[in-house]
């Protein structure tokens, strides 16, 4: 699909900038993980965690570090994949491990299944078919075990984000999404912005919990969040990873969770 190969040239753009940055980061020997997230994993010191869309694999790596048996990462990017194990090696991760997939056919290339499957910070735009997705995300999950997605809110996605940051509402977006909305520049939340074809499509709410339930989910949890795991302009970082903007209280969410199991 034109789609999914722009954007995996436009993330591989960024692969190299996003190690040095994550390298430097994870350093500390540190987790760093947003606390609405940390907070609703809970203890998952033992368990398995498959990470969809783990980009260079900090976040792979700071899960791990919360007592993981085994994490395996994900990532459309040879380069993010080639990074990634690369920053495994760096700290000494043994039993983290990446493959290079579109999520959307991860299934016909990895059957094992895990405790927990994750995706969080900027990932179910980048898909254009969320029926498919959810039928992978159940197939790579254990009977009992339990899927996590955090990530930015569709209702969020609908306005003009440079006018956001002026504390101003302007519709820009379509929620009902049935064409993905091309732009050309990525990244900026850890290197600089590149310019690069992308695409991206926004999935309104309905159609990401429907997809979960069609695929044999029963959902434990919907949380919405006032904070954003990126600095969108004009915004302060009240928590470590989560910002929120200067001239909007809680009027606006900005990102959400869903926890759901296997339907018994
Ligand atoms: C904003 S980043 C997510 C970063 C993530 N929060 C993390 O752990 O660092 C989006 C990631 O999704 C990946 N991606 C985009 N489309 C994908 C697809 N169809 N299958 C797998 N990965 C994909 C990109 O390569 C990129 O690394």
């Amino acid at each position: 699909m034109k789609e999914i190969n722009e954007n995996k040239k436009a993330w591989s753009m960024l692969s190299k900038d996003h190690y040095e940055h994550y390298k430097k980061r994870l350093s500390d020997n540190k987790i760093h993980i947003n606390e609405n997230i940390i907070n609703e994993l809970g203890d998952i010191k033992g368990k398995s965690l498959l990470h969809l869309q783990c980009n260079t694999g900090a976040d792979t790596i700071s899960l791990a570090r919360l007592g993981l048996n085994q994490a395996v990462g994900v990532d459309l990017s040879e380069s993010n994949v080639f990074y990634a194990n690369q920053l495994a090696k760096d700290f000494k991760m043994n039993h983290v491990s990446f493959i290079e997939s579109d999520v959307l056919k991860l299934d016909e290339i990895h059957h094992e299944k895990y405790d927990i499957v994750f995706t969080s910070e900027g990932v179910l735009g980048w898909l254009p078919d969320l029926k498919k997705w959810a039928k992978v995300v159940r197939s790579m999950m254990k009977d009992d075990g339990y899927f996590y997605v955090y990530d930015s809110h569709p209702f969020f996605h609908l306005f003009d984000e440079d006018l956001l940051s002026l504390g101003e509402t302007k519709l820009k977006y379509d929620y009902f999404n049935v064409k993905a909305d091309e732009a050309d520049e990525i990244g900026g939340y850890a290197s600089d912005v590149k310019h690069a074809k992308n695409y991206w499509w926004n999935h309104s709410f309905s159609d990401i919990i429907n997809a979960l339930i069609e695929a044999g989910l029963e959902i434990n949890y919907l949380h919405e969040f006032d904070t954003l795991f990126w600095q969108n302009g004009n915004m302060d970082e009240v928590k470590p990873y989560l910002f929120k903007y200067k001239h909007f209280n809680n009027q606006l969410p900005l990102s959400y969770s869903i926890k759901a199991t296997v339907k018994r």
